[in-house]
Parts: structure tokens; C-alpha cells; sequence
């Protein structure tokens, strides 16, 4: 049981790896604290804000609390801030802008608005839709390789783990297919997707290079892989990706986007829709083993698909954290908050805030209402709502004749972030 505020630990990524989401911290923080200032010696500190009700506030004030300030993703003092490295060599030799936002989740209205404009007619719920069927057919397709691969390796006594078996194939190959990318590019992006978290498998580092070194040039591999890609589109009659020709004529403000911009841009549609996802499909497994009730309640009835992904995406939350910057004096919660200020909102704390959900540990796939926090909210809610519920409703529909079938094995690790967590490995085998 903890007692002391001044003990908590919500803001080492270890600890996110070694023991999971800290549940209990932030249930006495809504309790006794849920506009708390956070001060530990390895952070700058900030506001934690806890409870469903303040992350909507702050999220429903974005000309409060802005994105655009100096921090937006939690990082220690002696770390760099995802995607704030400032320019490295790629960037200096390109001639690139140190003061340009590396993507929109860094910017602000009115230029926010715009630049999310140039791409999210791509990502309604019409546009999915229309590719639920492609969906479907691709997670069939990764469900049976799945099987074969777990099949071979019970007969050997051994688990397959299910990240990497399947849970992130269908997000990667789903957001190629939009952007119209070759077919099977997707393999190259799941590497490179996985060098920008820093992780590298071993068999792809060099000889004489070190796992960061590896990542670095994976990460500029992606980037040159995405230039020759905008450069394909910009000549005269575009090139075959219907979407990034038009995201190429966009015009945001008037202006037409430069190479930096278009390369962040196709760098955040790929990168944020990929361990997100991937996170919820493993979590989501992870739930229905964990919980054979609902399991067998979903097998019993797929009509509760389309529930059972929302409850799966309240359950995992997988974005644990953004943070904000206040630009002027605000109350929250009865709590003052100063300009300047950094607030930090955790998404899974309101996603099992007792005063908005019956019962929030409960895992419920029939759950309603279920108004979950995890796309967060307001001006920066997730671009990618529509396509991620789409992924994971073909994704759990392929499972669901399978599950049966699939049990829990251990070995089990967890990312190592305080942005974006998850299972790392979910070992599995064939149920005897
Ligand atoms: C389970 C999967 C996913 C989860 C949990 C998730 C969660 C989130 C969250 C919490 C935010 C910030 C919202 C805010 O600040 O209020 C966000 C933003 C964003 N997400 Fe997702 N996301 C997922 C999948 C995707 C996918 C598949 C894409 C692909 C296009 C995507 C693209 C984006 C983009 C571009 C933003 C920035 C939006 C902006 O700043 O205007 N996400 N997401």
C-alpha cells in the first residue's frame, strides 16, 4: 500500500518496464492529489494531472495549454526529448530549419489546424470503411501465419511472442496501404519504426556498431527512404501514392510544404500509428487470456466486436502521457497554475477514474458508456482514431476463432517509456 505522495515513482521509464503501469500512484494521486506538482531530482518538474474531468480541461483549452511550448513528451534531465534532438547531421546537410516544429503534435492554431487539415480527410470513418474488407483479408492472412508459426514452435517445446508474430504486422502494412507505399514495404518500416524507440534486433547491427549507433542509421535510413519517396511525388504528374501527391500539393496557410515538413509529416502518420497499436492488440490479447469470462463471452457472441475493441483501448491505454505548457495563469481543480508552467496528463489514470467509469477495473467488453481518454481529446485528438479502431476490430475478429486455441506462456516484457507502453514480448503457445 502506498501512503506517501512524496515516494510515488510515475516518471522513470524503467519502472514502466519493471512493473507496469503505476495504478495504484495514480489512484491516491486522483484521491488526495489530482492537480499534484511532481518534483524529483532526475526531472524537471511538472503537474500531474490524474483525474478524467482535468485532462479535459486541459485538453479543451489549447490556447491555455499549448503544444508548441518547451516539453511535450516526459523525458528525464539527462535524456533528450522524443523527436527533440534539435538538427542532427541529416538535418544540418539538408539545410533544414532548427526552428521548424518536427511534426503537428508540436504546433499550435491557427497553423495546426491547417497542416492537420492536408491529411485527415485520408483518416475518416468513410475512408475506413471503404477499406475494412482490405483489412480484414490482411489480418486473416497474419492470423494463419501466426497459428503455423505457433503450431511449429509448441511441437518444439517453445512460445512465440505474439508482438511480433502478428500484433505488429496488420498496423504497419494498414498505414502503407493508405499512403499507397509498395506492397511489402512494410517489413523495412517495421524496423525503422522500431530504431525511433531505440530498438534494434541484433542480428540487424553491424559489426563495430553499438545499438545506438545501429538506431541512428535506421532512423536516417527511414528518413532517406521517406525524401526519395517526396521527391518521387513532387515531379510533374506526381507518383503512384495518390495520398502523398496530395499532401505534396497541399497548401497550408498558402504555401505549399517544404521537404522538412512533408518528411516530419509522413514520419508522425507512420511512427504514431505503430507501437500504439500494436501496444493495444498485444494488451488486448493479454485481457481476454487474462479474463476467460469475456473471452468466452466474445466467442460466444463476435457481435460484441466493435465493444470490445473500445474496452480493449480503455484497458490498455497505450499513450500514457503528453504534456502541455500553460501560457497563462489558469485554476484547475481548485489548484493555481502558474504560466509557464508544464502539466503533464495521464491518460490511463482517467481511463480508471471511478468517478466517470462503474467498477473502472473491471474489464467489461459489453461496457457502456465507455467514453475512454485513450485518443486523448480537443484539438490534438488522435488523427488516427478511425484507422486504429479499424486495424484492431480486423485484428481481434481473425483472433476470435483462435483464441481458444492460444495461451499465455511466460517471459513477458514491457517497453521501457513513459510515452508510449506496452508489452515488448508477449510469449504464447498452442492451449494444451
Ligand atoms: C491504439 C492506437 C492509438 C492510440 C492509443 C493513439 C493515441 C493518441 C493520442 C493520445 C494522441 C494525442 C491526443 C491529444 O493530444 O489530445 C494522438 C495523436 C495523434 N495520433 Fe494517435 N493513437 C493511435 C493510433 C494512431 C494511428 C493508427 C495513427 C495514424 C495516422 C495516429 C496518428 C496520430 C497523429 C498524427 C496524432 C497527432 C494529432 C495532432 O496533434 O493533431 N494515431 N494519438
Amino acid at each position: 500500500m502506498i501512503r506517501d505522495l512524496g515516494d510515488i515513482d510515475i516518471h522513470r521509464p524503467r519502472r514502466y518496464a519493471e512493473q507496469g503501469y503505476p495504478w495504484q500512484e495514480w489512484d491516491l494521486l486522483r484521491r488526495e492529489a489530482p492537480v499534484f506538482w511532481y518534483e524529483r531530482d532526475d526531472i524537471e518538474p511538472f503537474w500531474a494531472v490524474t483525474r478524467y474531468e482535468d485532462i479535459m480541461t486541459v485538453s479543451g483549452h489549447p490556447d491555455v495549454f499549448i503544444n508548441g511550448g518547451p516539453r511535450l513528451r516526459l523525458a528525464l534531465k539527462d535524456e533528450t526529448e522524443l523527436l527533440r534532438g534539435g538538427l542532427d547531421e541529416f538535418g544540418r546537410s539538408r539545410g533544414w530549419d532548427p526552428e521548424e516544429p518536427p511534426d503537428l503534435t508540436f504546433m499550435d492554431d491557427p497553423r495546426h489546424r491547417h497542416v492537420r487539415k492536408a491529411s485527415s480527410w485520408a483518416f475518416t470513418q468513410g475512408c475506413m470503411r471503404g477499406l475494412a474488407a482490405h483489412f480484414d483479408e490482411l489480418a486473416v492472412g497474419f492470423a494463419e501465419e501466426f497459428m503455423d508459426e505457433l503450431q511449429a514452435a509448441t511441437a518444439r517445446g517453445e512460445s512465440v511472442d505474439f508482438v511480433h508474430a502478428f500484433a505488429a504486422k496488420l498496423p504497419l502494412a494498414a498505414v502503407g496501404e493508405i499512403m499507397g507505399l509498395p506492397d511489402g514495404d512494410w517489413k523495412k518500416l517495421l524496423l525503422w519504426s522500431e530504431a525511433i524507440i531505440g530498438e534494434v534486433p541484433p542480428e540487424q547491427i553491424r559489426p563495430g556498431e553499438t545499438l545506438s549507433e545501429a538506431a541512428e542509421r535506421n532512423m536516417n535510413e527511414f528518413r532517406t527512404y521517406l525524401e526519395g519517396l517526396v521527391q518521387a511525388h513532387r515531379r510533374p504528374g506526381g507518383g503512384p501514392s495518390a495520398f502523398i501527391n496530395r499532401l505534396v500539393e497541399a497548401e497550408v496557410q498558402g504555401r505549399k510544404m517544404n521537404d522538412q515538413q512533408l518528411i516530419g509529416y509522413l514520419f508522425v502518420l507512420i511512427g504514431a500509428g505503430n507501437d500504439t497499436t500494436r501496444n493495444a492488440t498485444a494488451g488486448g490479447l493479454a485481457a481476454l487470456l487474462e479474463h476467460p469470462a469475456e473471452r468466452d463471452r466474445l466467442c460466444a457472441d463476435p457481435a460484441l466486436l466493435g465493444s470490445t475493441v473500445d474496452e480493449v483501448l480503455r484497458w490498455t491505454s497505450p499513450v500514457i502521457s503528453f504534456l502541455r505548457t500553460a501560457t497563462r495563469e489558469f485554476e484547475l481543480a481548485g489548484t493555481h497554475i502558474a504560466a509557464g508552467d508544464t502539466v503533464c496528463m495521464f491518460y490511463p489514470s482517467g481511463n480508471r477514474d471511478e468517478a466517470r467509469f462503474a467498477d473502472p477495473y473491471r474489464f467489461d467488453i459489453a461496457r457502456t458508456p465507455n467514453d475512454y481518454l485513450s485518443f486523448g481529446y480537443g484539438a490534438h485528438f488522435c488523427l488516427g482514431t478511425n484507422l486504429a479502431r479499424a486495424e484492431l476490430a480486423a485484428m481481434l475478429k481473425a483472433l476470435i476463432p483462435l483464441l481458444p486455441r492460444i495461451e499465455l506462456a511466460p517471459g513477458a516484457t514491457r517497453i521501457a517509456n513513459t510515452h508510449v507502453s506496452g508489452y515488448s514480448k508477449l510469449p504464447v503457445r498452442a492451449a494444451a
